[in-house]
Parts: C-alpha cells; sequence; structure tokens
C-alpha cells in the first residue's frame, strides 16, 4: 500500500534505527555522512551468561530501550523529532523478534511525523560504513564482509547494488572466531578476546589449516579450522594449554585471516578493481587491517578501512546505506516487513 508523506527534494537529516541481534542503536545523520549523534546500548552482558544472543530476551531489551535511546540520540545531536527528514531502519537480516521493535518503531515514527521511511539491508548498511569516512569512496569497487554472521565477498556496483562473488559454505568469519573462543575458554563475543591475546603469541606455532575448496574458490569454509582448534586443544594437557594460549590463538586467528586475504586478492586479480574496502564486525580485527593492508599494496590495490567505532552494528551506517535509497526514491511502504533473509542485490527494500 502506497504511503503518502511530505516530500522533499533532499532529505538531509535522517534518523538512523539499527536493532537486529544485540544493539539497541540510533544515529543522527546529516548529508549522507556527517554523523551528529550516534548511541549504542549493547546488551552483551545478559547475553554473555548464555554463551550467545538469546533472541527473545535481545527483543525484550530492544523494546525497553529502544526510545531512550533514540531521544538520546536527538538529544546528542540538538535536535527535536520536528527536524528530522526521514527515517532509515535496518529491515533485515537478523533476528526477526528484534527487528520488528525496529521496523515498528521507524514505521510509526514516520507515519506520525508524515516523513518517509526506509528498510536497509544490514549488510548494505555495513559496506556503506566506509562512506562514513572515505569520501573519496564511490561505487564500482569490492568489499569483503565479515561479520557475526555473514563473510562474503561482493562487488558493489552501485549504491545499494552488490554482486556476490564468494560467500561461506558453513560458519562465518565472526562465527569461526566465537566458536574458537569457546572451544579457548574465553567469553561471548570472542573476535576480540583472540585479537587481543593473538598480539602476544606466535602466529606460526601450530599450522592450523586453510580450507582450499572444490567449486568457486573465492568461498570460504571455516568449519575446518574449527575442528583442527578441538582437536588440537583435546590433545595437549591442560597446563600446555595455558601456557600456550596465546599462540593458539594467534594461530587460529592467522588460519582464519590468511583465509580472508587471499580469496580477497583473487577477487581483486580477477575482477581488476583496484579500491576495496572491507566492512563488519570482523574488520575490527587488528591482524586483518594489517594483512590486508599489505596485501593490498602489493597489487596497487587501494584499501578502505571502517573506523573502529563502526565496524560493529552502529546505526549511522543504515544512515548512510538509507541516504542513497531515499536518493533512488526507494521509500519504505506501510506493509513493510522485517526479514530474516533477503538476498543481498535485491536489497530494494520495498
Ligand atoms: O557486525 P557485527 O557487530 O554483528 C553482525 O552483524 O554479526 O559482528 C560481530 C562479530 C562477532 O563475531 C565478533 O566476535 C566479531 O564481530 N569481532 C571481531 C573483533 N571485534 C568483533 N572478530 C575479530 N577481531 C575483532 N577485533
Ligand atoms: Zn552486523
Amino acid at each position: 500500500m502506497p504511503y503518502k508523506f511530505k516530500e522533499k527534494d533532499n532529505y538531509d537529516l535522517i534518523l538512523a534505527i539499527e536493532t537486529s541481534c544485540d544493539e539497541t542503536s540510533a544515529s543522527v545523520i546529516q548529508g549522507g555522512n556527517d554523523v551528529l549523534s550516534l548511541v549504542i546500548s549493547s546488551q552483551i552482558k545478559e547475553h554473555q551468561k548464555y554463551g550467545g544472543v538469546v533472541p527473545e530476551v535481545a527483543s525484550r531489551r530492544h523494546m525497553e530501550n529502544i526510545s531512550i535511546v533514540v531521544l538520546s540520540a536527538l538529544e546528542q545531536a540538538d535536535k527535536t523529532f520536528e527536524d528530522i527528514d526521514a527515517v532509515a531502519v535496518t529491515k533485515g537480516p537478523g533476528l526477526v523478534g528484534a527487528l520488528l521493535v525496529g521496523v515498528s518503531y521507524a514505521k510509526g515514527l514516520a507515519l506520525s511525523l508524515n516523513i518517509p521511511f526506509v528498510g536497509v539491508h544490514h549488510i548494505d548498511g555495513h559496506v556503506s560504513s566506509n562512506y562514513l569516512t572515505h569520501n573519496e569512496l564511490k561505487p564500482p569497487y569490492l568489499s569483503l564482509v565479515v561479520s557475526g554472521g555473514h563473510s562474503l565477498i561482493a562487488e558493489c556496483e552501485d549504491y545499494g547494488r552488490y554482486k556476490i562473488l564468494g560467500t561461506t559454505r558453513d560458519d562465518a568469519a565472526g562465527e569461526a572466531f566465537d566458536k574458537g573462543a569457546r572451544l579457548m575458554g574465553l567469553p561471548y563475543p570472542g573476535g576480540r578476546e583472540i585479537d587481543e591475546l593473538a598480539k602476544k603469541g606466535d602466529a606460526e606455532k601450530i599450522d592450523f589449516p586453510r580450507a582450499r575448496l572444490k567449486g568457486n574458490q573465492l568461498d570460504f569454509s571455516f568449519s575446518g579450522v574449527k575442528t583442527a582448534l578441538r582437536q588440537h586443544i583435546d590433545k595437549i594437557s591442560e597446563e600446555e594449554f595455558k601456557e600456550n594460549l596465546c599462540d593458539i590463538a594467534s594461530s587460529y586467528q592467522e588460519a582464519i585471516v590468511d583465509v580472508l586475504v587471499s580469496n580477497t586478492k583473487e577477487a581483486l586479480i580477477k575482477t581488476r578493481y583496484k579500491s576495496l574496502s572491507i566492512a563488519g564486525g570482523v574488520a575490527a580485527n587488528s591482524r586483518l587491517r594489517k594483512a590486508m593492508q599489505q596485501m593490498c599494496d602489493s597489487i596497487d590495490v587501494k584499501l578502505y578501512l571502517p573506523e573502529l567505532k563502526y565496524c560493529g552494528d552502529n546505526a549511522a551506517m543504515i544512515g548512510a546505506a538509507g541516504h542513497y535509497m531515499l536518493k533512488n526514491e526507494e521509500y519504505g511502504k506501510l506493509d513493510m516487513n522485517a526479514k530474516s533473509y533477503i538476498p543481498l542485490g535485491e536489497s530494494k527494500c520495498l
């Protein structure tokens, strides 16, 4: 059903909302890349008790937090509801019960203010996090998205338009970090913990496997390295494990990073793109950032890295992606729904 709202030539001030997983986030963003405020309320402490995100708990916390988070984003930006020109919200993929809180809130807000709303693909948001920092980055370019739920190499053909060249056959890169961390007895989510321990370890101490797949060589698989980690831990004594934890973390991380970098290199050579961006929670990994930079330098490719504060889930990246959807008049309709899965590239979230 079409939704009639007060149309404008330019939707300058966007209120963006992200509730796809365990972070309730709101941001006020101007002109597509000027972040006036970003508020992120993390529920991680509560989910840590269970070793992962509990969907029902996540939805309930979003419900409690959303109004407070939005109001504080407005306050920090020194704006009121009446100043906002449009609302951008993550419509998927993610936990449906969590997404529904943001989508319902965004729709209700847009209706009450008589302004448009757009439903943003979460991965388009991650990729767009680079626009917040790098004004010169413009499609087409290649992107590696590595988060808790996704690992993919995609051509960004235009804003919000993607062609996937490689994806994971099993665990996502972030999942490989988190599951590996659990085997090492580290708290959830384990990516940052492994990153920190790895700095003090020897990356070549244990030769964990790097999956070479049949078929699409740009696809990833991380289940083998995880199994190898389990077998290694089972094989050694508790004492040996404690003594070598930094080396184990470092070698495990190196195996994941190695595959991410070599597949991305292959995709760059194949497609001849001279610009690469990386995005998603795992893009915060210090070893990945360094190794990717070295690889890009070696083949004369310009690498765009998101600022650390924009790597994990946040509403500013949703605002950045929403800005281009508004420009393309991809407005949300009144029956817009949250979705656990939306293919990337078909992200016209009408
Ligand atoms: O993008 P994100 O915040 O949420 C999803 O959309 O999934 O990514 C979360 C993932 C988690 O798996 C977390 O362990 C991982 O990002 N992560 C890291 C680091 N910081 C967060 N992985 C490796 N190194 C890090 N420094
Ligand atoms: Zn994410």
